[in-house]
């Protein structure tokens, strides 16, 4: 998949870490243009630790509540990046706001994965927001980070269909399969260098040809 050198990811992690587990697993392949060198959770408990470690990956916790505010937590995270020798960092399930310090210091080194069809649904609540509006195509996406909560040059999206009778929660599992083929593959591009910022979008060299349309409900 690559010629060069693996990238080395950190990947920032809060919760149960599927994810982040979809990243390892398709970095277990040497030939996958990234290897992850660290995962780090905010919160001590979070079940990301557990799987990263179980797969036999460095972890490391900075717990937010150890700092008297955003820049210092940023800082402590910062440095065990560093330490670990990253070189770009995957949000996984991150759910504490960076500061625009930390933002700019990873600049155009710093992706995210969020639940929805960016700039549709930024924030929150994302699946119940769409079911409330009728959507009928939803999904997800992953982009270079900036200052302001889910914006930034997108890299790539997954649309999946809105059914009949979908919840929230039957929505968000089907936004998270996608999900969890979206990363890997939105990693790969951008490790690669397939895809580069280009101010504030992401040129992608070598496409794929198109598929044809989602065209959701069919006739
Ligand atoms: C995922 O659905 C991810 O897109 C979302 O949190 C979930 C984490 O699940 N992220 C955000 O909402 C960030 N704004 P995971 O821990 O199983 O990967």
């Amino acid at each position: 998949m690559t010629a060069g050198p693996r990238r080395r990811v950190g990947v920032l992690v809060s919760g149960r870490g599927s994810n982040m587990a979809a990243l390892i697993e398709a970095a277990a392949d040497s030939s996958f243009p990234a290897e992850i060198a660290l995962v780090l959770s905010n919160r001590p408990g979070a079940g990301a630790l557990d799987r990263a470690a179980a797969a036999g990956l460095p972890t490391a916790v900075v717990d937010h509540k150890a700092y008297p505010d955003r820049e210092s937590f940023d800082r402590a995270v910062h440095a065990a990046l560093v330490a670990a020798n990253v070189k770009l960092v995957c949000l996984a399930g991150f759910m504490r706001l960076l500061t625009p310090w930390f933002v700019e210091t990873w600049r155009d080194r710093l992706i995210n994965i969020h639940p929805a069809l960016l700039p549709a649904y930024k924030g929150l609540h994302t699946h119940e927001r769409a079911l409330a509006d009728g959507v009928k195509l939803h999904g997800c996406t992953v982009h270079v980070v900036r200052a302001e909560m889910d914006v930034g040059p997108i890299i790539a999206q997954a649309a999946v269909p809105v059914v009949e009778g979908d919840d929230p929660d039957s929505l968000a599992a089907r936004v998270l399969k996608a999900e969890h083929a979206l990363y890997p593959a939105a990693l790969a591009l951008f490790a690669s260098g397939r895809a580069v910022v280009d101010g504030e979008r992401v040129r992608i060299s070598g496409e794929p040809a198109a598929p044809p349309a989602l065209v959701w409900p069919a006739a």
